[in-house]
């Protein structure tokens, strides 16, 4: 498959135009290679706080500090040219008032030079959307399976499957619509309530463990490439096995190494032609 070459960078007006459109494709990156890679082939990269888990080997996301989310923004940023780049704001550095979501959010921005920020929460949220929309902050809004309440929801399960919390997620994401959400990842939630949502909502829905009538998908790239093998939730699909090649890579070296066959000659400095 040959990749359409983009020149300019994706922007929010290019986002919404999605809505009811050609689905947006959306993966997380946390390193300058892996985005450099992801940059060409996706509409958005998302810097997301599942590092924590994925590459820090925490067991959730509560311990996700701002710095860890701009220090992996930036190399992010560094290597993606034309892809629009969402982070995560991580637990903690934007609930407690929407004036610390925006002093938080604007550092992310003016630091990394991304071109949204995420944060999760629904009806609650929605007041701290507007206020960091009104003030130049794009909000990629997040419904559903919330991993940072996962201490108040009793663990990583589907969202939605009672009338009571269908109507509670389709409030959610009315109230982020309204308040100014460019667009919203719907996690973890009854298919029929995400596909609700879709047909309802103004702005493009993203889904992970959703529907495919979304507006857009999203995975965990470590996921979707074999690399992240603690634990494989329904919703992934996987598309390479690159741990298992990592693995063999690695077998082969460390046999190369045991048995002096690395390195040769021809890896070593000071080493006259032919001697
Ligand atoms: O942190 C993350 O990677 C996310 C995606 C799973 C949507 O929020």
């Amino acid at each position: 498959m040959s990749i359409p070459v983009r020149k300019k960078r994706i922007s929010v007006p290019d986002i919404r135009a999605r809505k009811g459109g050609e689905p947006l494709v959306c993966l997380t990156a946390y390193t300058a290679p892996i985005a450099s890679i992801l940059d060409e082939r996706v509409d958005v990269l998302l810097v997301g706080d599942s590092l924590g888990m994925v590459v820090y080997g925490m067991d959730d996301t509560l311990a996700v500090t701002l710095d860890m989310m701009i220090a992996h923004g930036r190399a992010v940023t560094r290597a993606a040219k034309t892809a629009f780049i969402v982070i995560d704001l991580p637990f903690g550095s934007y609930e407690a008032s929407p004036e610390q979501a925006f002093h938080n959010a604007a550092r992310v921005m003016a630091e990394t030079g991304c071109q949204a920020v995420k944060l999760e929460g629904g009806v609650e949220m929605a007041e701290t959307i507007a206020f960091l929309t009104a003030r130049g902050v794009p909000v990629m809004a997040h419904i559903g399976l919330m991993p940072q309440s996962f201490n108040t929801t009793g663990g990583f399960r589907a969202q939605g499957l009672s009338d009571e919390t269908a109507a509670q997620i389709e409030a959610d994401g009315a109230a982020v619509d309204k308040a100014g959400a460019f667009s919203v990842v719907v996690e973890g939630t009854s298919e029929p309530v995400a596909r609700r949502l879709t047909e309802n909502l103004s702005i493009p829905t993203i889904g992970i463990g959703a529907s495919p009538a979304c507006d857009g998908q999203i995975l965990v790239t470590d996921d979707v490439l074999g690399l992240f093998s603690s634990f494989k939730p329904r919703f992934v699909k996987r598309y390479g096995e690159i741990g298992d090649a990592v693995a063999a890579a690695v077998d082969a070296y460390a046999e190369d190494v045991q048995a002096r066959k690395f390195p040769t000659l021809d890896h070593c400095y000071g080493v006259k032609k032919g001697a």
